[in-house]
């Protein structure tokens, strides 16, 4: 056997339990032999794929907005990979009413571990060596931390209720019983039932329209991991804007997104001509209500975007390329676990950039690399450049996989590819990366593996250029190696420029050459704006915000970076603006950064609180718990 695929097979049959890192929060049998092992364990899923494995899930639920909760089954194809007596899943605050196996349904034992913060508890399921099947009762809990229920007020139209899910990293496992790992891969199909003026639809192949029963089946064919299960309920419509691509949206969102998302046809070409065919059947995207905690989310066939995208100009679509990218890297070829992540989210950003060159020029993608370069910085500097969490390969065993989940994955990730293209040429990266995809379609990745073949595909053996990539450094080391590529963006150079022509007073500010400016300009124009403000000049703010109205812009982007000003300058003239903003839009990025702010001084605390209070019902537990953390 290939030595890649011997890997594969011995990181999937060890891809288990949190047990042989850490401790043992679910108090069941270790055996040595998986306390030995050292390769792609997952320690975030209680789940042992070596002993038994669920293949396929059959869903069937109802959607009780009522309640706040989902009742229902879910049925599990399973193999009994060593004739065990028991298998484990996931659960997270689920209620277990009673466990079946076999068709006709036959009751089983099963027992709840002990409860741990970070993974919930295991479900152990009493089975046989003949027992295929088994069909787990259950409901959610009104709290699930994958669920946010919103009610009419809270949506775009303000007419009807929603719901959405948000799996990744581990939380899948608060609305489905599952084995919740990227390393463990299964097929499903659903039944969903929900309040007749909803439509429901899922990561999987989609209704267009509500029916009159409330009740959709969904089919997904392609293997995949818990952490892209995803459903959203809703009073949604759908527009297509090309022959496998459209829009899900509430009804005063619909045009809009189907005007802003207009190139999606034309990325996915872009992307396919890149990377290979796309394998999911049809590409759409929902426009969620505000408080979706991310900016995207990758669910297969089906993308979760944020409307905060949506800025009348095209000009926040990087978005779609990146969850589009995803399709390729994260969906097909996914991180073994969640110390992997940068195998999911800096080859996307790479992919990404290739995306938006082919639709926007290089202009465009080297403006974007720029940006994220910078980002990267930051938040190394933010950490510390010797902190853990700057490596490539993380460890976060012991730890939620959320709070090691930082830029670093995507963009110290995506310049090391960047590296590598630098070092050998595109022509022989890109015909390496469609060979990566292809071989290791809807299989699992480990860094290591990765690593292997990069050695085994690219480099083969020519020790001059492995000595260059220094490939150890940007994995296994903290901080940015010395050789990280240059990333020159012209359209910034202009941005510095205008900066400098404006403080050093050869041109006021409504001489500077603002007029083609996007929405990355004029990001980068707000950070690189000089502070502490000239004392001398007070009014420096005002004369920002009467000349460019940054306070009252309706692109998020923009406004999120002024908002970061505001509060640092004490612009009270902005606060309106600022709690407004806090208390319409969840997406974490915009959020958690401004209540940082607003905690560094004992007036901004009380304000940060107060505004909390009233924002927190429209969070996302992920943004919510965000947000808790740094005002505790
Ligand atoms: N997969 C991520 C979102 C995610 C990451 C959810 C980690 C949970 C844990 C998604 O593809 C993503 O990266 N979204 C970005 C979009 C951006 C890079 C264009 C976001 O939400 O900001
Ligand atoms: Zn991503």
């Amino acid at each position: 056997m290939n030595r890649l695929f011997a890997l594969l097979f011995i990181s999937l049959l060890t891809a288990s339990c949190n047990q042989q890192n850490n401790q043992n929060p679910n108090n069941m049998v270790v055996t040595e032999e998986k306390k030995q092992s050292t390769i792609a364990i997952d320690a975030h899923t209680c789940a042992m794929p070596n002993e038994a494995v669920a293949t396929h899930l059959d869903l069937d639920v109802e959607v009780d907005f009522t309640k706040k909760q989902i009742i229902g089954k879910a049925s599990y194809q399973i193999k009994n990979v060593i004739g065990t007596d028991h298998i484990l899943f996931d659960t997270y605050d689920l209620t277990i009413q009673k466990v079946t196996v076999g068709n006709p349904e036959k009751e089983t034992k099963f027992e709840l571990g002990a409860k741990d913060k970070n993974l919930g508890q295991a479900l152990k399921v009493t089975i046989d060596s003949t027992v295929k099947m088994l069909t787990i009762y259950y409901s959610s809990n009104p709290a699930a931390q994958a669920l946010q229920w919103l009610d009419a007020q809270q949506t775009a139209d303000k007419k009807k209720p929603f719901l959405f899910t948000q799996s990744e990293s581990i939380f899948a496992r608060s609305w489905v019983p599952c084995q919740d790992s990227p390393g463990i891969r299964f097929t499903y199909s659903a039944k969903v039932k929900v309040p007749k003026d909803l439509l429901a639809v899922m990561s999987a192949e989609n209704p267009i329209a509500k029916n009159d029963s409330g009740i959709y089946h969904f089919n997904m064919p392609q293997a995949i991991p818990a952490y892209l299960l995803a459903l959203a309920v809703g009073d949604i419509e759908f527009k297509s804007v090309g022959p496998r691509t459209g829009i899900y949206a509430e009804h005063s969102m619909l045009d809009k997104a189907v005007y802003e998302f207009s190139e999606t046809e034309d990325m996915l070409v872009a992307a396919e001509k890149l990377y290979g065919a796309y394998r999911w059947g049809r590409y759409d995207i929902i426009v969620l209500p505000p408080s979706f905690p991310f900016g995207g989310m990758e669910n297969p066939r089906l993308t979760f975007a944020t409307p905060t995208v949506i800025a009348g100009d095209r000009s926040l679509t990087s978005l779609v390329a990146h969850e589009m990218a995803h399709s390729w890297s994260g969906n097909l070829v996914t991180n073994a676990t969640w110390n992997d992540f940068w195998l999911n989210e800096g080859f996307t950003v790479y992919f990404e950039r290739r995306i938006l060159e082919v639709i926007y020029g290089l202009d465009y993608a080297e403006m974007q690399a720029a940006l994220g370069k910078q980002d990267a910085i930051n938040t190394m500097n933010e950490l510390g450049m010797t902190s853990e969490d700057t490596k490539l390969k993380l460890n976060l065993n012991g730890r939620h996989p959320d709070d090691g989940m930082t830029d670093i994955a995507y963009e110290k990730g995506c310049l090391f590819l960047r590296l590598i293209e630098e070092n050998v040429g595109r022509e022989k990266l890109d015909a390496f990366l469609n060979k990566y995809f292809n071989e290791f379609a809807f299989k699992t990745m480990t860094t290591e593996m990765f690593i292997d073949y990069l050695k085994k595909e690219l480099i083969k053996g020519d020790t001059i250029l492995e000595e260059k990539l220094t490939i150890d450094q940007w994995v296994y080391n903290a901080g940015m190696p010395a050789n990280c590529p240059n990333i020159i963006s012209t359209r910034l150079q202009k941005v510095d420029k205008a900066i400098e022509d404006w403080v050093q007073g050869v041109k006021p500010l409504s001489h500077l050459p603002t007029r083609e400016w996007s929405t990355h300009e004029w990001v980068h124009f707000i950070r690189h704006l000089p502070y502490p403000f000239n004392p001398q000049l007070p009014d420096q703010m005002k004369e920002l915000d009467n000349t460019f109205h940054f306070t009252n812009t309706g692109n998020c982007e923009i406004l999120a970076e002024w908002l970061h000003w505001v509060i640092l300058n004490k612009y009270s003239s902005g606060y309106g603006s600022l709690e407004k903003f806090l208390t319409t839009v969840g997406r974490r990025k915009y959020v958690l950064p401004l209540y940082k702010d607003l905690v560094k001084t004992e007036e901004g605390k009380k304000m940060a609180a107060a505004i909390f209070a009233k924002a927190k019902g429209n969070y996302h537990f992920v943004t919510a718990s965000s947000v808790e953390e740094v005002l505790k």
